[in-house]
């Protein structure tokens, strides 16, 4: 079935805003995706003394959504504070942009997390923020889960009561799921998206996500062995 998209994502996908790098940056940031690989880099100048960013720029190989979304931001970013872009996020500049089809939001995150890294990148920097040290536990394992998105509702899993249960047992974790009302067809999409993002915690060895459909029935990893 043909992905639907809405006038103003059709706009900035084939013409999009601040596209390329910023000169003498002072920060910059690139995110991947763990959902489909795709990647996103931005480069931007702000102003010392006012925090306010004045210019901008993104290169993104992701798809229709991601570049898009990329485009937006950048267009609300400049002239705005460091403070005000740090409030950003997915759902509202979705909503910027006329929505966005539920299977595309983790395309929306990426773009605002990139960003944010950039902002992030610049505060280190000037002495505003720190390096963060990661630490592995069911915070900061939650915390990342929040990127995971429900493709069937455009919802992050943890807001929407989708993990059952965390376990941590040395360097090997266990995340249980229950899609209530999701429909099956989108357990390999989520188990998939949840294991990437949390292979990527340096502090873990193996990740088991286990997948309970409506009745609480566990579904097995497809492997693609049909
Ligand atoms: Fe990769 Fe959209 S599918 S960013």
């Amino acid at each position: 079935m043909a992905i639907k998209y809405s006038p103003t994502v059709i706009e900035h996908f084939t013409n999009p805003q601040n596209v390329g790098e910023v000169e003498n940056a002072d920060a910059e940031a690139t995110e991947g995706s763990p959902a489909c690989g795709d990647m996103l880099t931005f480069t931007l100048r702000v102003n010392p003394e006012t925090h306010v960013i004045e210019d901008v720029r993104f290169r993104s190989y992701g798809c229709a959504s991601n570049i898009s979304t990329a485009s937006m931001a950048t267009v609300l970013a400049k002239g705005s504070t460091v403070e005000e872009v740090k409030r950003f996020n997915a759902k509202t500049i979705a909503e910027k942009l006329g929505g966005l089809p539920s299977t595309k939001m983790h395309c929306s995150v990426l773009a605002v997390n990139a960003l944010k890294s950039a902002i992030k990148q610049w505060e280190i920097k000037h002495g505003l923020a720190e390096e963060e040290e990661i630490q592995c536990n069911e915070t900061t394992i939650k915390k990342l889960l929040k990127h995971v998105i429900n493709p069937a509702t455009g919802q992050n899993i943890v807001n929407s009561e989708m993990i059952n249960y965390i376990k941590i047992d040395n360097a090997k974790v266990f995340v249980e799921i229950y899609l209530g009302d999701t429909d099956d067809m989108y357990a390999e999409n989520i188990r998939e998206e949840v294991t990437e993002t949390l292979e990527t915690m340096k502090c873990l060895d193996e990740v088991v996500v286990r997948i309970l459909d409506r009745r609480k029935t566990e579904i097995k990893e497809d492997n693609g062995n049909h």
